[in-house]
C-alpha cells in the first residue's frame, strides 16, 4: 500500500472564468487570472492511498463517505492521472503496477465551517496533485493544471501560489488550456485580502449550470468576450507593476461586470444579496474619502454572496474597522493575520 497526503489552497478570480465552450473537457470562453490565497488559513488536504487489495475506488469528503461512482469530473481525473501513470509502468516493469489498484481517498477543507466558500477549486486541486504525488508523475505543474482543469475549472488555477493566468487555449481537445504563473507570492507581499463571510448559505445556483446558462440567453455575455481579452493584458501588466490603482479598477469592474452577465441571463441569476451590495457601497465611500483620489481597497464576489477586498495592507486595519462597525459580527469577529496575503473574517451575520 502507498499512502500520500497533499493540500491545495484557495483561489479568487480578479478576471472571472464564466461560460464553457466545451462542457465535457471544461473548456472555457475566456481566459481568467486569479491570486492564491495562503494555505495557512483557507485549504483542502487529501490523503490518498493505493492498495492492491482495495476492491473498489472509494472517497470521504469531510468525514463523510460519498458515492464515487456519481462523479463523473473526479473519474476523469483518475483516467488521467492512470493514464500517465501506466505509460510509465509500460517503459519500466520494476514500477509498482499502481495503475491497476484501487484507491481510497479522504478529503476535507479546513475552512472555517461557516465560510461558505468555494472549495471545488482547492478540493479539486488537491485531488489530482495527491494522485500525482502517488503515482510519481514526471509531468509539469502546466500540465496537471490542464488534468485539474478537468475536475473544476477553476481548480487549475490553485496548482500555483501567487497570481495565476487559466490561458483558455484554442484547441478541440484542450491540449493548450491550462493554467500559468503570472508571479510568485514573493512577488507583491503588500497585498492583502479579507474573506468577508456574508452567507453561509449554499448558493442557489451552482457555477457550473449558471455559466451555461447564461452563454444560452445573455446578449451581454456575447459583449464581456470582446472586453475579457484587454482587461487579462491590463490585469498583468498591473500585478507585473504591483500597481494597485489598475488592479483594483480592473479587479471591481470585471467583479461587476460579471453580475452583470448574470442578472441578463434569463431568468435571472443573483449572487449578490443586500449585505453584499453594501458593502459594494462602503468600499466605493472608502475610496471617495482618499485625499489623493488613490482607490485603497478592491471588492470582488464570485458565485455567492460573500465578499473578498483585496487591499495593501496598510489600508487593511482600517479596512477591518470599517467592516467590523458597519456590520458587526453575531460572533465576535475574529481576524486571522498572515505573513503572504490572506486575511480571513469570522461570518458577518445573515441578512
Ligand atoms: C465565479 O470552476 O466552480 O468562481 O468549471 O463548472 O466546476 P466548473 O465551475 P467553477 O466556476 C468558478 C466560477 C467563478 C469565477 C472564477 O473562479 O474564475
Amino acid at each position: 500500500m502507498k499512502t500520500v497526503t497533499c493540500t491545495a489552497p484557495v483561489n479568487i478570480a480578479v478576471i472571472k472564468y464564466w461560460g464553457k465552450r466545451d462542457t465535457e473537457l471544461i473548456l472555457p470562453t475566456n481566459d481568467s487570472l486569479s491570486v492564491t490565497l495562503s494555505q495557512d488559513i483557507l485549504h483542502s488536504k487529501t490523503t490518498i492511498s493505493a492498495s492492491k487489495d482495495y476492491t473498489q475506488d472509494r472517497l470521504w469528503l469531510n468525514g463523510k463517505e460519498e458515492d464515487i461512482t456519481k462523479n463523473r469530473r473526479m473519474h476523469n481525473c483518475f483516467r488521467e492521472t492512470r493514464a500517465l501513470r501506466e505509460k510509465m509502468e509500460q517503459a519500466d516493469s520494476t514500477l509498482e503496477p499502481l495503475s491497476t489498484y484501487n484507491v481510497h481517498v479522504c478529503s476535507e477543507n479546513n475552512f472555517p465551517t461557516a465560510a461558505g466558500l468555494a472549495s471545488s477549486a482547492s478540493g479539486l486541486a488537491a485531488l489530482v496533485y495527491t494522485l500525482a504525488q502517488l503515482f510519481d508523475l514526471n509531468v509539469t505543474v502546466s500540465e496537471l493544471s490542464r488534468i485539474a482543469r478537468q475536475g473544476s475549472g477553476s481548480a487549475c488555477r490553485s496548482l500555483f501560489g501567487g497570481f495565476v493566468a487559466w490561458e483558455k487555449g484554442e484547441a478541440k481537445d484542450g491540449s493548450d488550456s491550462m493554467a500559468v504563473q503570472v508571479a510568485p507570492e514573493s512577488h507583491w507581499p503588500e497585498l492583502e485580502a479579507l474573506v468577508c463571510v456574508v452567507s453561509d448559505a449554499k448558493k442557489g445556483t451552482s457555477s457550473t449550470e449558471g455559466m451555461q446558462h447564461t452563454v444560452q440567453t445573455s446578449p451581454l455575455f456575447q459583449e464581456r468576450l470582446n472586453i475579457v481579452p484587454g482587461r487579462m493584458e491590463a490585469m498583468k501588466k498591473a500585478i507585473l507593476e504591483r500597481d494597485f490603482q489598475s488592479f483594483a479598477e480592473l479587479t471591481m469592474r470585471d467583479s461587476n461586470q460579471f453580475h452583470s452577465v448574470c442578472l441578463d441571463t434569463y431568468p435571472p441569476i443573483f449572487y449578490l444579496n443586500d449585505t453584499s451590495r453594501a458593502i459594494i457601497q462602503l468600499v466605493h465611500a472608502y475610496n471617495n474619502s482618499s485625499p489623493d483620489g488613490k482607490l485603497k481597497a478592491a471588492y470582488t464576489y464570485d458565485a455567492g454572496s460573500n465578499a473578498v477586498i483585496y487591499a495593501p495592507k496598510e489600508n487593511m486595519r482600517e479596512i477591518i474597522q470599517l467592516i467590523s462597525h458597519y456590520f458587526p459580527s453575531q460572533d465576535a469577529a475574529t481576524y486571522f493575520t498572515d505573513p503572504y496575503n490572506v486575511i480571513a473574517g469570522a461570518p458577518l451575520g445573515q441578512d
